[in-house]
């Protein structure tokens, strides 16, 4: 059995970890391994080469992807799948693994349900938003990283008693943001789930922080919050209320970095498991973690919505705000 690997979608650290465990497994396994490159644009396009062990020496610690990575939009159209699928069998290619995100499972999804390609997903990104997991790849290098780059910024906003408005990443989901919030000791944070997200109610908690003594304050803004950019909402608290804020936004350095112990590990399980699934028949499927546990679920499953972040987090962040 020959089988493919490709990352897809935003990187995200832990991936190199995944693409080696998928190798090493296989190897052990006596299957062998295709690497594609530039995601699902690659695997259109036939560019893939042999993947052995010793092309995955030192990867394990290495932030990005040693494959690439492409948003391939043209792969929504059924008649370009069935092409690539028709590459895929030329080459003798029966399996894949995908390592990325919701967009990237549901090319997966249609492939393997359309044109019989077994495939199997790894969870990758750093967004943290996919259903029936706890956990993503990248998520926690991410989250460590914005919790460092916010840690900085609270030094110089608490010296100027300033606030400061961070965005960090999240386009639709607020894990980051809220995660990072928590681990920061943030005033307040704004994102996409949030039902109580209004203007009103962050003027309302940067006055009760300004009420409690505080100096300065932290506001974490995510990427894809409704009131808008981090920029965008700056400009109208110093527009309206005169506020001497500054505005920061952490953008790809949160996609870049060594991976955490976590990440390395969860990618190598992940890859590994991966493997050992498709070897023993399994077609169309995921891999997540569910309380603390591995789990498969059908790569079908990534049409349901992604749970947002835990209301009580938020709710956490206020009462330890005070
Ligand atoms: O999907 C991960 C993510 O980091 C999102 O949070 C962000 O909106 C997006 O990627 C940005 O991606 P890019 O700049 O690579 O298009």
């Amino acid at each position: 059995m020959r089988l493919g690997v490709l990352t897809s979608g935003g990187d995200a650290p832990g991936m190199n970890a995944a693409i080696r465990a998928v190798v090493r497994q296989a190897d052990a396994l006596g299957l062998e391994t295709f690497g594609i490159r530039h995601g699902f644009r690659g695997l259109i396009q036939g560019d893939w080469s042999p993947l052995k062990s010793r092309d995955c020496a030192n990867i394990l610690q290495r932030g990005g992807t040693i494959l690439h990575t492409a948003r391939a939009p043209e792969f929504a159209d059924p008649s370009v799948r069935a092409q690539a699928a028709e590459g895929l069998r030329a080459a003798g290619l029966s399996a894949l693994v995908v390592i990325g995100g919701d967009g990237s499972f549901r090319g997966a999804e249609a492939l393997a349900r359309e044109q019989g390609i077994r495939c199997a997903g790894i969870p990758g990104t750093i967004d943290n938003d996919l259903p029936g997991t706890d956990r993503t790849l990248g998520f926690d290098t991410a989250l460590n990283t914005a919790v460092e780059a916010v840690d900085r910024i609270r030094d110089t906003a608490s010296s100027h008693e300033r606030v400061f408005l961070v965005e960090v990443m999240g386009r639709s989901s607020g894990m980051l943001a809220v995660h990072t919030a928590l681990a920061c000791g943030a005033e307040f944070v704004l994102y996409p789930e949030a039902e109580d997200d209004t203007f009103e109610e962050l003027v309302h908690q940067l006055k009760l922080s300004a009420e409690r003594g505080k100096g300065s304050s932290i506001v974490i803004v995510a990427e894809g919050d409704q009131l808008g950019s981090a920029v965008a909402i700056g400009d109208r608290l110093q527009k309206d209320f005169g506020l001497d804020l500054r505005v920061a936004v952490l953008g790809h350095i949160q996609r870049g970095g060594s991976p955490t112990a976590l990440d390395r590990i969860w990618g190598s399980r992940w890859g590994s498991e991966a493997v050992k699934r498709l070897a023993a028949g399994e077609a169309s499927f995921y891999l997540g973690l569910q309380e603390g546990a591995l789990v498969a679920l059908p790569l079908a499953r990534i049409q349901s919505p992604a749970a947002p972040p835990p209301r009580e987090l938020a709710a956490l962040l206020r009462i330890l705000a005070r």
